[in-house]
């Protein structure tokens, strides 16, 4: 796809016929840009990085090398299930990078929010640079650039000022240049969803929550231990397989649980229990930029207080978020 601005012309893509329509003109054109050169993509699992590599895979098949980096901060089953689904289900040619021990060593003691921030980027960016230097003959780098981002960069160009330094893969080092293949670049999300699920892929995943670039571990607040981003993950299950089975997966926005690194006096089994509180927040949003609260129902909060608090070990009290956007950002990191 060349040029960076959507021509007004560019119908906006709302339905099958459309989305077949656009597979269609992007897998000549992906063909034509390619030819027989191999293509390196960055596959986090998240919507916009899978309908790219899916329609890469339709396009060029075995050209496409996916990498998908485990930082160690993804959710429960993640990587688990994107190598299911794209290696086992699609044919992809997928590497898969366990780098957990790697990111968890260097983030040891970190507090500092935006430090870790930048840790988690740069570290990625130098994992996923070292794992492209082991392959040869790579031409080509596949992005899931979408149009927001291209119209936020044109805003931080602008020098207007970021709360958070968001991160995803880009800038990989000098010695790495790769021509870039962005073939959703021009779409807006909910047609890369539309897109998404005309190329095959799951309902579920292709709505799923947005989930941030450094993953967990601007929930697990402060400086991230094995133990509490364990407790973390564990009770995030449990929240988004409640949200699941009463509906409410389908109707907020994003949900998750953040756990700070504090321990407060409880009781289990008979016996003094410290623990950490899991705190839920599910907010709703059409841009990200200002968000409200989900009122969940009593008895559905009361249900996974009482899983997370004898399911998950560490954790002997759940609390809720309720504060919108602003004042408090969506994530507390
Ligand atoms: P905040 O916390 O800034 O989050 O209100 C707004 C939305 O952005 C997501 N988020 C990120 N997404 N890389 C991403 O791709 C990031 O580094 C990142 N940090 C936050 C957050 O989950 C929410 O949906």
């Amino acid at each position: 796809m060349s040029g960076n601005v959507r021509p007004a012309s560019m119908e906006r893509i709302t339905n099958f016929e459309l989305a077949q329509k656009f597979i269609d003109e992007q897998v000549a054109e992906v063909r034509a840009q390619v030819g027989d050169k191999k293509v390196l993509l960055a596959l986090s699992g998240g919507v916009d990085s899978s309908v790219v590599a899916a329609l890469l895979i339709k396009a060029i098949g075995k050209q496409l090398v996916c990498v998908h980096v485990n930082h160690g901060l993804m959710r429960k089953n993640e990587s688990e299930s994107v190598i299911k689904m794209f290696q086992d289900g699609l044919d992809a040619n997928l590497i898969y990078v366990d780098a957990t021990d790697h990111f968890l060593n260097l983030l040891a003691g970190v507090s500092e929010p935006e430090r870790k921030r930048k840790i988690i980027g740069k570290e990625f960016i130098t994992v996923f640079a070292d794992e492209a230097r082991k392959l040869e003959d790579i031409t080509f780098l596949a992005q899931g650039t979408i149009y927001p981002d291209i119209l936020e960069s044109m805003k931080a160009a602008e020098g207007k000022k970021a709360v958070k330094s968001h991160h995803n893969v880009g800038g990989l080092p000098e010695d790495l240049k790769f021509e870039l293949v962005e073939p959703i670049k021009l779409l807006y999300k909910d047609e890369v969803r539309v897109v998404g699920e005309a190329l095959g892929l799951p309902h579920a995943m292709v709505y799923r929550q947005p989930f941030p670039g450094p993953g967990l571990g601007v929930r697990c607040l402060g400086a991230i231990t094995r133990d509490r981003l364990e407790a973390l993950r564990e009770a995030d299950a449990i929240l988004r397989e409640e949200f699941d089975k009463c509906g409410l997966a389908e109707k907020v926005w994003q949900y998750f649980i953040a756990i700070p690194d504090i321990k407060s006096v409880g009781v289990r089994d008979e016996s003094r229990y410290e623990g950490w509180p899991a705190i839920i927040r599910a907010v709703n949003t059409k841009d990200a930029m200002t968000a409200t609260i989900e009122e969940i129902p009593y008895e559905i909060l009361h249900k996974i207080t009482y899983r997370i608090t004898h399911e998950v070990e560490g954790i002997n009290r759940v609390l809720m978020d309720l504060t919108p956007k602003p004042i408090g950002t969506i994530e507390w990191e």
